[in-house]
């Protein structure tokens, strides 16, 4: 089954196609952070309008990079929700156009679900079921018990920031520019992840729940301090990454424990972060857990996780007239 999946929820625009929601025929990924960096974050409405110009030829290169034509795709996969919703308008405007005018089915997919199954795109053997998902990124944090497709429950979240928007938020105090975790993550590698003792809020507790905005708030006062000013940046990277990555290494492993599930997998563009990677595969090793994070590129936000969702999930089909997009949907 060939899926063309399409992703539009946040600012990169994206389209895949993808072969059993496991073979990656092509994903084509077009950011737009360059148009988004001035401004030092997000802004929708320019994040709308570049989806409108980039949509069509994104999908077309991604048709032409798998060698498959229109005629030969069983069905449009696109993103829904959450989300932007002057974004996802146009990722879902797009697929129902495509759906509508080749005739093909129409699969409403929940952005969320989809950056879960990207830890099923090109694995052999598929991830196991059930199993525990960690996902991280930009708007989300959260501990999801996949006990079946279609059978997803969040067993602890965020309560304040998700971990993405800490990462962003902090480097932007540091002046690392946006998208800050990345940046955050090679200037970390420079420096002493013990120089500063910064908070691990919830670690304490029997909660499966996380909290990130006080350790936002101590790195921002830190470095208004006599202290921090003539601290190294690269040792304040360090070691904020080095507490966002505990808690969410330690909430992991507690959930684990708690489910008895052995696979885990952690998704989202902060499972891209080398030390949170370096930890949980160092715990996967000592516990014998089998640990699935997908590369990189399919950690950010991408089209064929999308794709690989509405197949694995064997959703039902969506009517191409009458598909919204739904900027608050539920997981
Ligand atoms: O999943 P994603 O691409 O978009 C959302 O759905 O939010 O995640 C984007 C988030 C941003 O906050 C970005 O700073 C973070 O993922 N991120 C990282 C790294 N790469 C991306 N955070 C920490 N370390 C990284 N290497
Ligand atoms: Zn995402």
């Amino acid at each position: 089954m060939l899926l063309l999946g399409i992703e539009t929820s946040c600012d990169d625009t994206a389209a895949a196609v993808v072969e059993d929601g496991l073979r990656v025929r092509a994903s084509v990924a077009t950011s737009q952070d360059a148009f988004h960096a001035k401004y030092g974050g997000i802004v929708p409405e320019i994040a709308g309008r570049q989806h409108v110009q980039l949509i069509s030829a994104t999908v077309e290169h991604a048709l032409e990079t798998a060698g498959a034509t229109l005629a030969e795709i069983d069905g449009v996969a696109v993103t829904y929700g959450p989300g932007l919703v002057g974004s996802l308008v146009v990722g879902v405007a797009a697929a129902k156009a495509i759906a509508y005018a080749a005739g093909k089915p129409l699969y409403a997919v929940n952005h969320l679900h989809g950056h879960l199954y990207a830890a099923f795109l090109e694995q052999d053997p598929a991830p196991e079921l059930p199993f525990l998902g960690l996902i991280v990124s930009g708007g989300h944090t959260q501990l999801v018990d996949v006990r079946a497709h279609g059978d997803l429950r969040i067993i602890g979240r965020t309560l304040d920031d998700a971990a993405g928007e800490a990462f962003d938020k902090t480097a932007r105090v540091l002046g690392l520019g946006f998208p800050g975790g990345p940046a955050m993550d090679r200037l970390a590698q420079q420096g002493d992840p013990t120089a500063i003792d910064f908070p691990r809020s919830m670690l304490g507790s029997d909660s499966l729940d996380f909290s990130f905005s006080g350790l936002k708030t101590s790195a921002r006062y830190f470095l208004e301090s006599p202290q921090g000013k003539r601290a190294k940046t690269a040792d304040v990277a360090a070691s904020f990454q080095a507490a966002v990555v505990d808690v969410l290494v330690a909430k992991t492993v507690q959930a684990q424990r708690r489910l008895g599930y052995s696979t885990v997998v952690v998704a989202g563009g902060v499972a891209a972060n080398s030390r949170l990677r370096a930890q949980m595969s160092a715990w996967a090793e000592r516990s014998g857990a089998r640990l699935l994070i997908p590369p990189l590129r399919f950690c950010t936000d991408n089209a064929a996780m999308v794709a690989a969702a509405a197949y694995h999930e064997a959703l039902g089909t969506s009517d191409p007239l009458t598909l919204g997009a739904d900027p608050n949907l539920p997981f």
